[in-house]
């Protein structure tokens, strides 16, 4: 059965639903993306699995040790009741599986509003393309981010790589060959909203903060190339820029430095960080030296796992 689709239960006849949602990893251009330039970003193959069965509206996420009740209060059940509301869903509770870490700069948030979104739309009798499923999402996500440029739940909806800016949404782009990609985690949490809130308050302060924004949206479409060739040093090369680039922002932070320097001794030929920043994950391309990267990490105090840029070549793009 097709994940997002809908089924009946075999037991009571009662409508239910699964929807899946992808973690991401911003590849460049993170911020940038907030002002109309560019980002690269692709799906990661871990998710999160939402069932909804008949209830009352409350959502369990045991892995991210999430509980809430549709308009709790908390971010999560303001997200689910502005879901359920949008769809116009029966009473429901979620039950969700995540593989992944939530607040790591991985897209936790969309991904569950994603997840959810496709569970509650497909228990309703809804399409999967149904419109009013992206802005559930959209709206899910304004109570989590404040103002978010989107990409987390388009990169959430698409578990692809793609192309965003604020104005077009997503677009696919090709990918020649598969690219291994190592994730560090910091064990620090993001916070997205305040790091968005941060680089605002940066803007207004230093003369040349809307220069390194636009030249990390530069950096995006050198990356974007770089995929379509299967050119792997010219994306580390966009990575280590971005990365300074990202430190002259102030989003990075001492976590997130000693991973992507550790990344580099251990043979890296770029890191940086992904996403908000502050707290998060890093990625570092290290074509064939994984295992020492992992490593060096483990050694330092870091999870970490290696991930892929999946190749589009042969395939509908
Ligand atoms: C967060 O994953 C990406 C940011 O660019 C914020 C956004 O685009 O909404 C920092």
């Amino acid at each position: 059965m097709n994940a997002t689709g809908a089924y009946r239960d075999r037991f009571a006849g009662v409508a239910t639903g699964v929807g899946l949602g992808h973690a991401k990893a911003i590849l460049v251009g993170e911020h940038a993306v907030v002002y109309g330039h560019p980002a690269l970003a692709t799906g990661l193959s871990a998710g999160i699995l939402a069932e909804a069965t008949k209830g009352t509206g409350r959502l369990r996420v045991p892995a991210w040790e999430l509980e809430a009740t549709a308009g709790d209060g908390s971010p999560a059940g303001q997200a689910l009741a502005a879901i359920l509301r949008r769809l116009d869903a029966p009473p429901l509770d979620f039950e969700l599986r995540a593989q992944f870490p939530s607040r790591a700069g991985l897209g936790s948030s969309a991904a569950l509003a994603v997840a959810v979104a496709r569970a509650a739309a497909a228990a309703s009798g809804r399409p999967s393309d149904d419109g009013a499923i992206d802005a559930a999402v959209d709206e899910a996500e304004a109570i989590f981010h404040g103002n978010p440029s989107g990409i987390d739940a388009a990169a959430a909806k698409s578990g692809r790589t793609g192309r965003f800016t604020r104005a077009d949404g997503w677009r696919p782009v090709p990918v020649l060959q598969a690219i291994k990609l190592c994730v560090g985690l910091s064990g620090r949490p993001r916070d997205t909203a305040a790091q968005v809130a941060a680089v605002a308050r940066l803007r207004q302060r230093l003369s040349v903060a809307d220069d390194i924004l636009a030249t990390l949206g530069k950096l995006t479409d050198d990356a974007a190339g770089a995929l379509a060739i299967g050119d792997v040093d010219g994306l580390g090369r966009t990575f280590d820029a971005a990365h300074g680039l990202l430190c002259a922002l102030r989003v990075s932070g001492p976590e997130l430095d000693t991973l992507v320097h550790t990344a580099r001794a251990a043979g890296a030929i770029g890191a940086k960080l992904t996403g908000a920043g502050g707290g998060g994950a890093v990625i570092a391309l290290a074509p064939g030296r994984e295992r020492e990267v992992l490593a060096r990490w483990k050694a330092a105090g870091f999870d970490g796992f290696v991930s892929e840029i999946a190749a589009t070549a042969g395939e509908q793009s």
